[in-house]
């Protein structure tokens, strides 16, 4: 079935300068962008979107990377996006994701991971909602 999902090149990947590369292995995997956007988070957006981790041992160091420079986000669509999408960043823990991956080749550390992928259908509904209103997500016309 054809899906959409949700993504984030995370502030390290920004950083480093790498989105481009990361787009180029979402597009050569089939991936399509229908909406896409850079924005810095407030503290107030870190919170909201990461509510179910709140009170996890590595909630605040997150909320303190995801604030701390620029991200892009964007809405994937394509064949089995949702686990096609997670196939591409790898395991959470770039240690144990799998060689060729995006975390394997480009996250520093588990909060410090380049990317963030929907894990379900729910998520990726709740969390495509978070970021886009319907205005902003481009559905291909051809
Ligand atoms: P993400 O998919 O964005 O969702 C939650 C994030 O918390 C996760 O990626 C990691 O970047 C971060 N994180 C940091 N430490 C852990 C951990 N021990 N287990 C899971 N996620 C972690």
């Amino acid at each position: 079935t054809i899906e959409r999902t949700f993504s984030i090149i995370k502030p390290d990947a920004v950083a480093k300068n790498i989105i481009g590369e990361i787009y180029h292995r979402f597009e050569c995997a089939g991936l399509h962008i229908i909406a896409a956007k850079m924005l810095h988070l407030s503290q107030e957006q870190a919170a909201g979107f990461y509510a179910e981790h709140k009170g996890k041992p590595f909630y605040d160091n997150l909320l303190k990377f995801m604030t701390s420079g620029p991200i892009v986000v964007q809405v994937l669509e394509g064949q089995d996006a949702i686990r096609r999408h997670r196939e591409l960043l790898g395991s959470t823990d770039p240690e144990k994701a799998q060689a060729g991956t995006i975390r394997a080749d480009h996250a520093i550390s588990v909060t410090q991971n380049a990317v963030h992928g929907s894990d379900s259908a729910e998520s990726a509904a709740r969390e495509i909602e978070f970021f886009f209103t319907e205005d902003e997500i481009c559905p291909r016309t051809r």
